[in-house]
């Protein structure tokens, strides 16, 4: 274990990732922001300086649970305050964890501006082979930057003339880029981390003439799964690792097609695809930088591979019994005029005093009582025990929700329909753990978590549009382990590294 020290300057940069140039939030003067390898047992030390000059920023590590150090989950208005622009902030944290994972900006819709990047955590002993190694990323991108985006979407003119639909995408990027070229060597086989960077719609690849293994979901090594005919699809905030074989010989180059999901973009949103609109990207496996580049043949027919299907290599067993059921219908509504997302009523707010500072201070004997928090949707729970989320979809569209702190075992997830009551007959008693799951439209999915990590943690859709919007709630976990003012309590989690430096206006 060795320590990883990055210090980082946030700025904006000029850069034109589909050929058209537009400022994106970069790291030291560069973009794409860099990827983070570390090794499992590595502390993780990242300082941030804030030299955006107009906008508040911070950093979340998406999927890394933050097992006692809850306080380094770079929430903006949940775990910290934003940092404002000329001043900084050090993350610290151990990782204990492998796998594919990344980080983003988790302040007020940033992160779409280019503020993500990869984070990979090497295992020494991985339950597989290979020879090398890389990384894609797949998103969605636009040309305004999204404090405009997000004025437009959440205004009422948007409601009233186009129903809150979400600003359309101008491009899809792998690698943030429309000409990716990836170089491999013959008869090998590669480790390919795939990470969903994007702000909305889900992504489906497929390597032309490799067949894929998953190995991995969110972090989680799975039983090996091969494709075969399958497209695989992530939503936004979701990862894999897939193995593939290179050929024996160089004679060929070969595309990787991705393409961006109509249907949340257009069909369930009653849109109609514009003319030219192109929904897909392509980048290529390179063999041979002298021979050509062939166009991406179309996939679209193709089945998805089910993720629920997969089983986790660890067979950790399905957590029972539920000590405590939380239901969330989710649905759209018209608030003030604007096109808003509810959970049982609600729209979430961003919280002025961060969440985790109001339950470490408001006393012990008020913790636990969810009225302390306003109007967030909090939902408090029991150290240890077995929470049971039911998330019934009640809107048109697709919906990825994440939850922070956690990976959850995923018992079902429908095409269609709502929760009855009753699981169904095939879950598994190993279920598949992550921490994103796409819902689909009018259905819902049921998970279950361990409460066993005292903090306060989003759970939100991913797609961040739609967190803008309010579709996200905190699950207050365990507010009677915290130390409450005293940081050498170490009852619960270290709250010594506690950002309370206050917000300007951005
Ligand atoms: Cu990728 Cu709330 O995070």
């Amino acid at each position: 274990a060795k320590d990883v020290y990055l210090d980082w300057n946030v700025t904006w940069v000029n850069a034109s990732p589909d050929g058209f140039e537009r400022p994106v939030i970069g790291i030291n003067g560069q973009w794409p922001c860099p990827q983070i390898d570390v090794d499992v047992g590595d502390r993780l030390i990242v300082d941030v300086q804030n030299h955006l000059g107009n906008q508040s920023t911070g950093i979340h590590w998406h999927g890394m649970r933050q097992y006692g150090t809850g306080v380094m989950d770079g929430a903006t208005s949940v775990t910290q305050c934003g940092i404002p622009p000329g001043e900084h902030m050090q993350y610290h944290f151990d990782v204990n964890q492998t796998g594919t994972y990344w980080y983003h900006s988790h302040n007020m819709g940033q992160y779409p501006d280019g503020f993500r990047g990869a984070l990979i955590v090497h295992d020494p002993k991985p339950p597989f082979q290979y020879d090398d190694e890389f990384t894609i990323t797949l998103s969605d991108w636009y040309h305004d930057q999204m404090p405009d985006l997000l004025a437009k979407y959440q205004s009422a003119e948007n409601e009233a003339a186009f129903h809150g639909q979400e600003p359309l995408p101008n491009s899809a990027l792998i690698n943030d880029s429309t000409n990716t070229k990836i170089k491999v060597q013959p008869n090998k086989t590669y480790l390919v981390h795939i990470i969903c960077v994007g702000n909305w719609p889900g992504h489906t690849w497929v390597f032309d003439g490799h067949e894929m293994t998953v190995v991995e979901v969110d972090g989680v090594y799975t039983e090996p799964y091969v494709t075969g005919n399958k497209k695989l699809r992530l939503a936004t905030g979701q990862r894999t690792s897939v193995l593939i074989h290179t050929k024996s010989d160089t004679s060929k180059n070969f595309a990787i097609w991705d393409s961006m999901d109509v249907n949340m973009m257009f069909f369930n949103e009653d849109r109609a695809i514009p003319a030219n609109y192109n929904p897909n990207v392509t980048a290529w496996l390179v063999y041979d930088e002298a021979k050509p580049l062939p166009p991406a043949p179309v996939f679209a027919e193709l089945d998805f591979a089910d993720d629920v299907a997969f089983i986790p290599a660890d067979r950790e067993a399905l957590l029972e019994p539920v000590n405590h059921q939380i239901i969330l219908d989710t649905s759209s509504a018209v608030i003030n005029g604007m096109p808003r997302f509810t959970i049982n009523n609600q729209t979430y707010l961003p919280q002025d005093v961060p969440t985790l500072y109001t339950a470490n201070t408001v006393g012990p004997e008020y913790a636990s009582n969810p009225a302390v928090y306003g109007q967030v949707n909090p939902f408090v729970v029991k150290h240890n025990e077995v929470v049971e989320l039911v998330i019934n979809n009640h809107h048109n569209n697709l919906h990825p929700w994440h939850l922070h702190g956690h990976q959850f075992q995923v018992l079902q997830r429908p095409d269609y329909g709502f929760f009855t009551g009753q699981y169904f007959k095939n879950v598994s008693k190993t279920p598949i753990r992550r921490d994103t799951i796409m819902v689909q439209p009018q259905a819902h999915t049921v998970v279950r978590f361990r409460a066993d990590n005292p903090g306060v943690w989003l759970l939100h859709c991913h797609v961040e549009w739609h967190v803008e919007a309010g579709l996200m709630a905190t699950i207050i976990e365990a507010p009677e382990t915290f130390p409450h003012g005293n940081a050498g309590g170490k009852k619960g989690l270290d709250t010594s590294g506690f950002n309370t430096q206050v917000p300007t206006e951005d």
